[in-house]
């Protein structure tokens, strides 16, 4: 009766890992229970997603090939693109979010086009508007950029609007901070970068009051939702951000958070159901309205 927080499936978004091929469901050696799967298996894992009452799925890509432009991102025929067809056909009323961010399909890693050794920050921007576009015309309902790229959030905005898209709102990776904690996702997508490392794009850890600018900047571009990633090592941004602006907050459990927590309940050294719970209600403790997590069909089952 005198609890403050709860959990609901309807704060869950539910990551998917999208491949080509058929009747594909491989599983990421670092995240037990998660997979690579091809169209179909990824409808039914969405199917089962929704019927726990988890609303909302964002989907990563995994392309045939990769190039130093990451063109796969914004082919129309991309695995992204038909995935939300696909879904949207045939799971109905699922909310399908899209990760923006070339990292996937680029070959060398990078969330952009490369000049030199570092990310041009306007060359890429004008192709994430691209890929955003192209999510869009597929029927997501809403893009969530991810890259960190300055001035992404406008320029995304802008184009869908543009293109009578004014309906598609923007969830931005507002506070992203260049983690380690997304180790396992990396392998999942295959997009480790070939050099170098996020840091000329990504946040420094160490840094509370910069989230904040981050965030505000993101606002004034047009963000609907601005997110915090990482999220455990990371709530003291969560709870600033809550208390700093008035829009929803979504948190990301990352990849190595989810990891964490499996291993360590497999090896039976902690109890895996509780930790899990624990771990999620900080979350929305902290003041995540949304969170974005690997154990959401799990979390779900046991609400
Ligand atoms: C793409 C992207 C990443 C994650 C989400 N979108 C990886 C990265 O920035 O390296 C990480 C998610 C996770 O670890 O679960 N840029």
């Amino acid at each position: 009766m005198l609890r403050e927080t709860s959990l609901e499936p309807s704060n869950f978004i539910y990551p998917l890992f999208v491949t080509e091929g058929s009747g594909v469901r491989k599983e990421i050696s670092s995240m037990p229970g998660c997979y690579q799967e091809s169209l179909e298996k990824c409808v039914e894992n969405a199917k089962e997603a929704k019927a726990l009452g988890v609303p909302a799925v964002i989907l990563f890509g995994i392309p045939e090939r990769k190039d130093e432009m990451g063109t796969s991102a914004y082919d129309e025929n991309g695995i992204v693109q038909r995935a939300i067809k696909e879904l949207k056909d045939s799971v109905s009323d699922l909310y399908v979010i899209t990760d923006v961010c070339l990292c996937e399909y680029t070959s060398h890693g990078h969330c952009g086009v490369i000049r030199g050794r570092d990310v041009d920050n306007d060359e890429t921007v004008k192709l994430l508007v691209k890929e955003a576009l192209s999510h869009a015309r597929a029927g997501a309902d809403m893009v969530a950029p991810s890259d960190m790229m300055d001035g992404r959030v406008g320029a995304i905005r802008e184009a869908l609007d543009g293109e009578g898209f004014t309906g598609v709102p923007i969830m931005s990776y507002a506070a992203k901070y260049a983690s380690a904690f997304y180790g396992p996702f990396r392998e999942a997508a295959e997009s480790t970068p070939q050099f170098g490392d996020r840091r000329s794009y990504q946040m420094d850890p160490p840094n509370r009051r910069e989230a904040l600018r981050e965030v505000a900047l993101d606002i004034e571009e047009g963000a609907d939702i601005v997110m915090v990633k990482p999220a455990l090592a990371y709530l003291d941004i969560i709870s600033d951000v809550r208390a700093a602006f008035d829009i929803p907050v979504a948190a990301y459990n990352v990849s190595g958070e989810y990891s964490l927590v499996k291993a360590a309940g497999r090896l039976g050294w902690i109890d895996e159901e509780r930790v899990m719970m624990e771990c999620l209600t900080a979350m929305k403790r902290a003041g995540a309205d949304l969170i974005l997590t690997y154990f959401a069909k799990d979390a779900a089952k046991l609400l």
